[in-house]
């Protein structure tokens, strides 16, 4: 396993890299669901590249970039068990030198749920995958759904830009009581970790609604409100929302399109996010 941490030296290694070569785009701190991922393209591909940056551009101000939890070692080494090739962990200033100003600006996809509540956020994110695109320039790009609004942004973004990238989305990997593993879990408090799982509760409630035969978007979205608030742990609810799987605009009613509900909330003073897609 070769550790890069030039954007140039990346490059060169993954020209003259056998292909298909997949990328696994990730901020580090790697659990199950990264590792859900990196196992499937290191089944799909001859080379398995990973990327380790926290990135900065899209931490809001008030964010938690500066305290984002770090395990490099950690993380190498769980990386060279499932056989990575190349592991590409830059510094900030590699990425984003002195003068750096251009932008990739997300359209519609963007605006809702995440988009509205961090503005900037997929700015960043759209910015720093193209990049990690042009210098890798993989066959294929992994991501999870459990940002389910970050693949949308994504998957339009390679369509939009024609950047010959195929993007694959791999189902959510939770907890055995629901809660969606996530980096930022491990500011849970005991008793915080113990309530988490009512976020999923909430989007299986209004799943188990529309398999009844209800298509009223309202009414999933009450479905899981009246859970979210049965949590006195639940703090504040940032959205409950039913929009559309590929645009991310918001749906009156289920239709053939496959349809999202997406929740963000937080638990004590800890934000989560997650969502089911109906199909
Ligand atoms: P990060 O939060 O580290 O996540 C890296 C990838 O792992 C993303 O595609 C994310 O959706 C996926 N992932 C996280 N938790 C998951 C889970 N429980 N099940 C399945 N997949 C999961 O997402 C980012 O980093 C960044 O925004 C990035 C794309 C790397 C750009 O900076």
């Amino acid at each position: 396993m070769e550790i890069i941490q030039t954007c140039d030296e990346m490059a060169m290694a993954c020209r003259v890299a056998a292909r298909p070569l997949g990328l696994v785009p990730t901020m580090g701190a790697l659990h199950a669901g990264h590792l859900s991922l990196t196992t499937q393209a290191r089944c799909d591909n001859a080379i398995l590249a990973v990327s380790i940056f926290v990135n900065p551009t899209q931490f809001g101000a008030s964010e938690d970039f500066s305290s984002y939890p770090r395990s490099m070692e950690r993380d190498l080494a769980l990386l060279e068990e499932q056989g990575a090739d190349l592991v590409f962990a830059p510094p900030p200033e590699e990425v984003y030198p002195a003068g750096f100003d251009t932008w990739i600006e997300p359209g519609a996809v963007a605006e809702g749920q995440e988009g509205e509540v961090r503005p900037g956020h997929f700015r960043g994110v759209a910015t720093v995958v193209a990049k990690l695109f042009t210098i890798v320039r993989p066959d294929r790009a992994y991501f999870g759904q459990k940002d389910g609004q970050q693949v949308a942004v994504i998957r339009r973004m390679a369509r939009d830009l024609n950047l010959g990238v195929d993007v694959v989305t791999m189902p959510t990997v939770r907890e055995p009581d629901g809660l969606a593993l996530s980096s930022r879990n491990a500011y849970l408090k005991p008793h915080e970790r113990q309530a988490a799982p009512v976020i999923y509760r909430a989007l299986c409630a209004a799943e188990q609604l529309w398999r009844s035969g209800e298509q009223d978007a309202g009414a999933l979205r009450s479905a899981a409100l009246a859970v979210l608030r049965s949590e006195l742990l639940v703090e504040s609810v940032d959205y409950v929302r039913v929009v559309d799987a590929e645009t991310m605009v918001g749906v009156d009613a289920i239709g053939e399109q496959a349809a999202m509900v997406a929740v963000a909330a937080r638990v004590g003073g800890v934000r989560l996010i997650d969502n089911v897609v109906l199909v």
